[in-house]
């Protein structure tokens, strides 16, 4: 697929368009390794996180056991810099590894707990269609979002299955269509108008928040993907 270009052709509401066509975010991008920029960052007043941890297999370098502590760290840090009136949501997929399932799910309740973040809501993203089975990573992935001060209003409830992620600009890129779920919760349901990605890849996440109207902070380590999240944007917007 053509970065840059999402040929992405649902779920914009009206509103969504309006405030398109009213103001589109801005963008900051910082070439860093997230957590010395999350270390040295403040609380993130008026900002939520929507992010993707990297996999262990990014990490030739460390065990299984290492890497959990490493990710466990890296969403403690996030929960910190989340201000009380933020969310912050993750994406992510669990692996198999050495005759284990490990769930990342489980890791990112865990640090919540410890940060007093509360749950608000856990979606599945189906990856392959629900009845098949996958013999390599799993075959859905886990949407969570915690909070310390927002609360989850009830009637307001979305789809607590999504049967896609929706197009992605490469195999470990988060999909539009959870970027928008994500996004469009924080628009309706919180006060804050940033959107903090520390592992932002190709910028999904920033170009979604961005035509939302709201603003974007990205990190990235890879300059190659920082080049792309400067550049990405999602076209071929259409009503549903
Ligand atoms: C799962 S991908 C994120 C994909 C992104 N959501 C997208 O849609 O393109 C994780 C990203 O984290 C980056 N990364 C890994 N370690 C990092 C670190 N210490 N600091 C910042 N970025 C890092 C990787 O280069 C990779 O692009």
């Amino acid at each position: 697929m053509r970065a840059g270009l999402f040929n992405y052709w649902a779920l914009l509401s009206s509103s969504d368009i309006f405030r398109f066509m009213e103001k589109k975010g801005t963008r900051t991008l910082h070439h860093q390794d997230a957590i010395t920029w999350l270390e040295s960052s403040p609380i993130l007043s008026a900002s939520s996180f929507v992010t993707s941890l990297p996999d262990v297999s990014e990490f030739p370098a460390l065990s299984l056991e290492e890497w959990k502590s490493w990710f466990s760290r890296a969403v403690s840090l996030i929960l910190s810099r989340c201000p009380d009136e933020g969310v912050a949501i993750f994406y992510q997929t669990d692996v198999k590894r050495e005759g284990t399932w490990v769930d990342k799910g489980y890791l990112c309740q865990n640090a919540a707990d410890r940060a007093g973040s509360s749950l608000l809501w856990h979606k599945v993203v189906c990856r392959i269609p629900p009845g098949k089975i996958s013999f390599g990573r799993p075959a859905y992935s886990h949407l969570l979002c915690f909070s310390k001060g927002v609360k989850a209003e009830v009637p307001r409830s979305t789809q607590d299955v999504l049967v896609s992620a929706g197009e992605a600009t490469w195999t470990r890129g988060m999909g539009v269509d959870a970027c928008l779920l994500a996004c469009r919760f924080i628009l309706s349901e919180t006060t804050t108008r940033t959107v903090v990605d520390p592992f932002c890849g190709h910028g999904t996440v920033l170009a979604v928040a961005n035509e939302l109207g709201l603003d974007a902070i990205g990190v990235e380590l890879s300059s190659k993907r920082v080049k792309k999240a400067k550049a990405l944007q999602c076209l071929n917007f259409q009503l549903a």
